[in-house]
């Protein structure tokens, strides 16, 4: 089965790639570097043994696209390409919306003019907006998001819904994934963010390695059991094999499917400062601060349908990705660059 992964050079679409192939799947990428590195190819075949065919393009490019499908006999499209950062969304809207909504639309036409009826998306548990309860269900309200970024997400659902409305055959699954951290226990793949970070993880892993002095923990009066935030952490390995679980289940041509990726546990900024201390032996000198303008209480998933729908099921944890994310942080002080 041949898949193309957009965006598939990045964090978590580099470790989908690693599993697509463990597991078989033939597979094309196409990516513009925008935010991850020509290295990446290099690890994918150290760790796999195997390269996967690699096209340098921007999904807005109908022509490159159009090649490609002609190249290929594609019979889905796990579509992780799009910009993420929340802090940029808010400068630059439009580029949020031209790049990852006007990228959707592109890819889109192109599935639907070479008969590709198979889509995995990669959405985000942002498009709840401010939850009125936790833990989140699929079939829980959508909306009033609070960036730019979380709003492209939410777009996006809206434009796959009316797509699936038009193409009866099509058949789509929306993953909203919660908070990918870790990496491959390898450490040859991880996240590798550009300039400070803004989640928490790389930030934890920069303290760790000296490239920060210590963490600023956003807030310390939430709602919660140590009143610092909650978040549900999933580790990228076991999200990628989500995509896998996604790709089995459009063989049963359901239409268009929602499913959360997460663990259905929260965890706070203090729990996982307090995991990776233990983990990794490593004391992480924290400042708390003001709270993070947009930041919620709580946010963690109700994985239900996930596991009864597909057999999904987290086989990590926070531990886990602790750890992992500490290996791989500490082969590659400097990420991907040398
Ligand atoms: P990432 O930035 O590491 O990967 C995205 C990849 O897409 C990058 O390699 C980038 O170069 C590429 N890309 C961006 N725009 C492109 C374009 N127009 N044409 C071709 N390539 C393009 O991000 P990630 O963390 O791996 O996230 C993957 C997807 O999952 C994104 O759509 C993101 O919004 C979504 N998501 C991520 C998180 C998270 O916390 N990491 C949470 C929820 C949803
Ligand atoms: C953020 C984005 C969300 C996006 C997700 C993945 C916001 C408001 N939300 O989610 O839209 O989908 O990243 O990219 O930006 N924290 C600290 N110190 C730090 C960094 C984070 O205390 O240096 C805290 C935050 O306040 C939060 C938790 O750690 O409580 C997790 O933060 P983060 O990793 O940024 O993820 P989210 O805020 O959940």
């Amino acid at each position: 089965m041949a898949i193309l992964v957009t965006g598939g050079t990045g964090y978590i679409g580099s470790h989908t790639v690693v599993q697509l192939l463990q597991n078989g799947y033939d597979v094309a990428i196409i990516d513009n570097f925008s935010n991850s590195k020509p290295e990446v190819l290099e690890r994918i075949t150290q760790i796999t043994g195997k390269t996967p065919r690699f096209y340098e393009g921007d999904i807005l490019d109908g022509k490159k696209l159009d090649m490609i499908f002609d190249n290929e006999n594609i019979d889905a499209v796990i579509h992780f390409a799009g910009l993420k950062s929340v802090a940029e969304s808010v400068q630059k809207p439009e580029l949020y919306i031209s790049n990852n909504v006007g990228g959707t639309m592109v890819l889109l036409k192109y599935m639907a003019k070479h008969n590709v009826k198979n889509l995995v998306f990669s959405s985000s548990a942002t498009v709840y907006g401010v939850p009125k309860h936790v833990p989140l269900c699929e079939d829980d309200e959508v909306g009033g998001c609070t960036n730019p970024y979380g709003q492209t997400k939410l777009d996006i659902e809206f434009l796959l819904k009316d797509y699936a409305k038009i193409h009866k055959d099509a058949n789509i699954a929306i993953l909203r994934y919660f908070n990918p951290i870790g990496a491959h226990p390898c450490g040859l793949i991880g996240e590798d963010p550009n300039g400070i970070p803004n989640n928490l993880m790389p930030y934890i892993t920069q303290v760790a390695v000296g490239k920060r002095d210590h963490l600023n923990v956003f807030g310390s009066d939430y709602k919660t059991h140590d009143g610092t935030g909650v978040r549900d952490y999933i580790h990228v390995v076991d999200l990628a094999r989500g995509h896998l679980c996604a790709l089995k289940k459009l063989e049963e041509k359901p239409g268009l499917v929602i499913y959360n990726l997460g663990t259905g546990k929260g965890t706070s900024v203090l729990d996982l400062v307090k995991a990776f201390e233990q983990v990794n032996n490593i004391k992480i000198p924290y400042v708390i601060c003001d709270r993070r303008p947009g930041d919620v209480d709580e946010n963690y998933a109700n994985c239900d349908k996930a596991y009864k729908e597909m057999g999904f099921k987290t086989e990590l944890d926070i531990f886990d990705a602790c750890r992992d994310s500490w290996n791989w942080q500490k082969k590659n002080p400097n990420g991907y660059d040398k």
